[in-house]
C-alpha cells in the first residue's frame, strides 16, 4: 500500500458548499490544497482569496487531462464533484451518469496512476432507497436506490471500493443526509427564498410537505469527515454522517414564510414525494461514526433555524 502523510490535499468540487468548508478546514490544520472544479455550481469567490496553501484549477472531471498532475505527490483525494441536485438527474438521468459514475471512475483512475494512498467519497443516504430499517445503519440492505443519483452514487461506492482492493489504496465513504451551510446554490433553502423573492404572496411546495429528513449543518459534516478519516483504518470506511432527528418540509416552508414576514399563502402540490425518486423519510443511523467520537452538536431544526437566518441574511431579507 502507498505510504500516506500530511502532503498536498486535492479536492473535487471544492468551490462547491461542502467542498469549500473542507477545504477550509484543511488549510485550518496546515495542508496544501488543490481545488478542481469546472465551477458549474461552485463559485470561485467560495473558496477563501488568498492563500499560497491553495489552488484551483478550472476542469471537468471527465477530462484527466486537464489535472491529473494535481495528483502527483499528493497524500489524499478527496472527490465530491458531482451533479448534487437530486431532482435535476430525475429529469435527465444521462446527467448523474456522466457527471457521478463516469466523472468517479476517471478520478479513480487518475489517483491510482499517481499512488495517492487515501481516497475519500461523498456518497448519499439516497443509495438506501426506502429503507424498512430507521434510523438506517450503514449494514443495511439490499440497497435499492430509487433516484437516478442515488443509483450512481451506488454504483460509485462499488467503484472506489474495486479500486481500493485492486491497487492497496485506503478509501472512506460518506453517506451524507441533508447537509445544509453557507455558500449552498440549489436545495430546499434557496428554492424557497428564490420563490419568495419572485412572488412573496405564495410559496408553492413539492408533495404534501409531510416529506422528512434529517438536516446536518455543512460545519459539523467536516468535521465527522475529519475524525473519520483520522480514525478510521479498514480498507473501506463507509459511514453515514446526519443528525438524530427529522425536520419535516412543512416546518421549513413555515419558517421561511415567518422570516419573510409571514403574509405568504403556503400551497401544497399534494403526494408524499416532491418529484420522481424522491424519498419522504430519511433519517441515518450514525451510531458507527459516533463510536470514533464524533456527534451532531446541534438538533435538525436548530441546523434548519441557523441556516433559514443565515440565508435570509445573505439575501438581505429582513425579519
Ligand atoms: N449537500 C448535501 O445535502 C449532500 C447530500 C448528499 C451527498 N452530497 C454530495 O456531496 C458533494 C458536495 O455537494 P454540495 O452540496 O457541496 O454540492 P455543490 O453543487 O455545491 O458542489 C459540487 C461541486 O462540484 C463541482 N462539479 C460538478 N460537476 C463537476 C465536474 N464534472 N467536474 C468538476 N467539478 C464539478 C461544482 O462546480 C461544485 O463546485 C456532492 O458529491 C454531493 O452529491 C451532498
Amino acid at each position: 500500500m502507498p505510504e500516506a502523510g500530511g502532503g498536498p490535499a486535492v479536492v473535487t468540487g471544492g468551490a462547491g458548499a461542502v467542498g469549500s468548508s473542507l477545504v477550509r478546514a484543511l488549510l485550518a490544520r496546515g495542508a496544501e490544497v488543490r481545488v478542481i472544479d469546472d465551477l458549474s455550481s461552485g463559485r470561485r469567490d467560495h473558496l477563501p482569496s488568498t492563500d499560497g496553501r491553495l489552488s484551483l484549477t478550472v476542469a471537468d472531471v471527465r477530462e484527466p487531462t486537464g489535472y491529473a498532475d494535481r495528483f502527483t505527490g499528493a497524500t489524499e483525494v478527496w472527490h465530491l464533484a458531482a451533479n448534487s441536485d437530486v431532482r435535476r438527474g430525475s429529469e435527465n438521468p444521462r446527467v448523474d451518469f456522466d457527471q457521478g459514475l463516469d466523472g468517479t471512475f476517471r478520478v479513480l483512475d487518475a489517483a491510482r496512476r499517481r499512488d495517492v494512498p487515501r481516497f475519500l467519497y461523498t456518497s448519499s443516504s439516497t443509495v438506501y432507497g426506502m429503507p424498512t430499517v430507521v434510523p438506517t445503519p450503514e449494514t443495511y440492505g439490499p440497497l435499492l436506490p430509487e433516484s437516478f443519483y442515488g443509483g450512481t452514487k451506488l454504483g460509485s461506492e462499488g467503484l472506489v471500493s474495486a479500486f481500493a482492493h485492486a491497487y492497496g489504496f485506503r478509501a472512506w465513504v460518506f453517506r451524507f443526509a441533508n447537509i445544509i451551510g453557507p455558500r449552498m446554490t440549489h436545495g430546499i433553502f434557496y428554492d424557497f427564498f428564490e420563490k419568495l423573492r419572485r412572488d412573496p404572496t405564495r410559496l408553492e411546495v413539492l408533495g404534501d410537505g409531510r416529506q422528512s429528513k434529517s438536516y446536518l449543518r455543512t460545519e459539523e459534516c467536516v468535521e465527522g469527515l475529519l475524525v473519520a478519516r483520522d480514525r478510521a483504518s479498514e480498507t473501506v470506511n463507509v459511514f453515514n454522517l446526519g443528525s438524530y432527528d427529522q425536520t419535516s418540509v412543512r416546518e421549513i416552508a413555515e419558517k421561511v414564510v415567518a422570516v419573510h414576514g409571514g403574509r405568504a399563502r403556503i400551497e401544497y402540490t399534494g403526494g408524499s414525494r416532491g418529484w420522481v425518486g424522491d424519498v419522504p423519510q430519511q433519517l441515518l443511523s450514525v451510531e458507527k461514526i459516533g463510536r470514533l467520537g464524533w456527534k451532531p452538536r446541534l438538533s435538525s431544526s436548530a441546523a434548519v433555524d441557523r441556516t433559514v437566518d443565515e440565508v435570509a441574511r445573505e439575501r438581505g431579507v429582513v425579519r
